[in-house]
């Protein structure tokens, strides 16, 4: 599995969880009371997994390898998708400090709640969607096989990679118990 193998098997599990979360959030609308556990089970996902782990390998890993290729890093597409970036991490950003705030919640805050739920799911189907289908596929093909080798290598090696192994199997349990919790 290369790099770009490994990231569009991490939008996989992101989109799966962006899925229950949907259906978690359609919930709420129809009624059922806001279960605030399960939502910030949802919250450490999107901030552990897309914030910190995906996103990290995306701007450490493939953009400086972007730029060796000639890519410059103040032009698109870099700093279109790193701006992309900032605004996932402020919308989960939002997010983690709703769910950890004192509650009963007025009716506006839970409003905002499901708004911010719906603008995370949307916002972040949209980037996946445009790196699987337009950035990885022109950037792959312009790496040579030992770029993509050496690159690929630096997944599981260095400073962090046994922290970085246990926390990515952790987070790929979490993804899988959500989606199974939030099925059709
Ligand atoms: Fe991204
Ligand atoms: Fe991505």
């Amino acid at each position: 599995m290369d790099l770009f193998d490994n990231l569009i098997d991490d939008h996989r599990l992101i989109l799966g969880v962006l899925d229950a979360m949907e259906r978690f959030i359609g919930k709420v609308e129809a009624g059922a009371e806001l279960d605030l556990v399960e939502l910030n089970r949802f919250a450490v996902f999107l901030r552990e997994f897309v914030d910190l782990v995906h996103q990290e390998k995306e701007e450490t890993l493939l953009f400086p390898a972007m730029a060796r290729l000639g890519y410059a890093k103040g032009g698109a597409p870099i700093a279109h998708v790193h701006a992309e970036h900032e605004r996932e991490h402020k919308l989960i950003f939002e997010l983690r400090q709703i769910v950890v705030r004192d509650r009963p919640f007025s009716s506006t805050k839970r409003a905002r709640i499901v708004g911010l739920v719906h603008e995370i799911v949307a916002f972040l189907r949209e980037h996946i969607r445009k790196e699987n289908e337009l950035l990885y596929p022109t950037v792959k093909s312009e790496f040579s096989g030992q770029t993509l080798e050496d690159i690929t290598k630096k997944l599981w090696t260095g400073e962090q990679a046994e922290r970085r192994i246990v926390e990515d199997a952790w987070l790929r349990t979490l993804a899988t118990e959500l989606a199974s919790a939030h099925g059709k």
